[in-house]
């Protein structure tokens, strides 16, 4: 694991396709005096993505890749991070796969966050799939990603109650006032030498 030292913050790339609330609630979690990260580079595969609305806000530089050609792409993804001196990513919605070879030049330092309690319902419509097969209990997670789909080690999960009446749309909102809270504790439990 990446240790601190001093005041110095791990650089971070926060990776989006959509409306990026996960990396609004990182931008302001790295503004805290006692935070272990700050975020220098947003990373979409989707020009109309909402959240890189958030690049401008908080003058955050943001690189978007048309993802026509994964190879291609991650190649520049990769330059760009190099780039920028990049030690840390943090996935919050993306919705494309990285390749193996991607995530083997960044073994350690991926996140992602995930909408369930991994190992349930790895991939998409989590929601649906926990309240078509009466769960009581749904949640999310916060894990290292590895080679194999939502399957890296823990770090961080929180279980969330489902009500009688829960839709999908009711269970997102839900679990994603909580991913809010889970991912900056995840990343303070990595970084705990604070
Ligand atoms: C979150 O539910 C996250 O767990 C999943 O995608 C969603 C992204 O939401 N991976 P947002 O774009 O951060 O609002």
């Amino acid at each position: 694991m990446v240790k601190l030292i001093g005041p110095k913050k791990i650089r971070t790339a926060v990776f989006i396709s959509g409306t990026g609330s996960n990396l609004k609630n990182l931008i302001e979690f790295s503004l805290k005096k006692k935070t272990p990260i700050e975020v220098n580079l947003i990373v979409s595969n989707n020009v109309k993505a909402k959240g890189l609305r958030f690049a401008k806000l908080y003058k955050i530089k943001k690189k978007i890749y048309n993802y026509d050609k994964k190879q291609i792409s991650e190649k520049k993804i990769l330059k760009d991070l190099k780039l920028n001196n990049i030690k840390l990513i943090c996935l919050a919605g993306f919705m494309k796969i990285l390749s193996k070879d991607f995530i083997r030049k960044f073994k350690g330092k991926i996140l992602n966050i995930h909408p369930s309690l991994l190992p349930k319902y790895k991939g998409l419509n989590t929601h649906n799939r926990a309240i078509q097969n009466k769960e009581k209990y749904s949640g999310c997670t916060v894990h290292l990603v590895n080679s194999k789909l939502d399957s890296g080690k823990i770090i961080l999960q929180k279980k969330v109650k489902l009500s009688k009446k829960e839709t999908p749309l009711s269970l997102q909102k839900k679990i994603l006032k909580h991913e809010h809270i889970l991912y900056p504790r995840a990343i303070n439990k990595i970084f705990a030498n604070l």
